[in-house]
């Protein structure tokens, strides 16, 4: 077995960092679970390589986090409806969530964290893009932070852009009780509960607007914070294989997978961990 001298190799200056020298597949006792656990804080998302994990051993290693959560719109894999298929067949042309966003931040209490795993990969790209949203914030000038401060966005499930991407999956597993949209609002800057750190919370997936104000008065700052949260400085980018994990903390990351792929097919598992609501 590999557990007992995890290492911690940081991938990028702003975030991610991957984690050898552990196989997941047996678990990996409470020392190293608070050693990922204490390593995902600091790098904001954490990778793991030439994992086997099948469906259940994948659900019992996400839940030594927290408590998973089912997504709303698409029905899970067969006998498992708490992992969401994160699929795109050779003959789509558009990927699940193929944008930057933060996952359902339109949910009262979003996911703390996102897991996945890459089952099948195309042979060149489908890379996955994280933000630093830490950074994001401390980088913005002191009069926006101390306007953004005060600020509440409004997030839904609706926007179009975003919408497009999950219609494939919908089209083969709608959920049959999902609400026809999902609205929350959640503060522009949130203080991250474990690490008492703020991070901008606005995402060009789900934002609307803020709270109120009318979309065109908020079009032209949340725009601005759009195009500043994904500035590469902010960023990190992971080339999968199939066997390849990533678990990344909702509250202060947004992630972009690349669609540049077509007529290959890659197939992930996700499931997502229970969050508080942002403050
Ligand atoms: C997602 O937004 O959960 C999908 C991420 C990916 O496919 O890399």
């Amino acid at each position: 077995m590999r557990n007992d001298r995890i290492e911690v190799r940081p991938v990028a200056g702003a975030l991610g960092a991957e984690i050898v020298n552990i196989d997941l597949a047996h678990d990996p006792g409470d020392e190293a679970i608070d050693a990922i656990r204490r390593a995902w804080l600091e790098h904001l998302v954490v990778f793991f390589r030439d994992q086997t994990l099948a469906p259940q051993l994948f659900l019992q290693f996400a839940r030594r986090f927290g408590e998973v959560i089912e997504y709303p719109f698409v029905k899970g894999i067969e006998g498992f409806p708490e992992i969401t298929p994160v699929i795109k067949l050779e003959s789509e042309k558009t990927n699940f969530g193929g944008l930057w966003h933060s996952d359902t931040a339109y949910l009262d209490q979003p996911p703390m964290a996102t897991m996945l795993i890459a089952r099948e990969v195309p042979p060149f790209g489908g890379d996955t893009l994280f933000a630093n949203m830490y950074l994001a914030y401390e980088t913005l000038s002191e009069g926006m932070r101390r306007m953004l401060d005060g600020l509440v966005a409004v997030n839904s499930s609706a926007k179009a852009d975003v919408t497009r991407t999950r219609e494939d999956r919908v089209r083969d597993g709608a959920k049959q009780d999902a609400k026809q949209q999902y609205v929350a609002e959640h503060p522009v800057v949130r203080t991250h509960p474990e690490t008492g750190r703020k991070a901008l919370y606005v995402n060009f997936g789900h934002t609307v607007r803020f709270k109120d104000m009318t979309e065109e008065e908020s079009a032209p700052i949340l725009n601005y914070l759009f195009q500043h949260t994904a500035r590469p400085e902010f960023t990190c980018r992971f080339r999968w294989q199939a066997g390849s994990v990533a678990l990344w903390d909702n509250r202060c990351t947004q992630h972009n997978p690349i669609n540049d792929y077509h007529g290959y097919r890659r197939v992930m598992h996700r499931v997502t961990l229970a969050g508080d609501r942002p403050r």
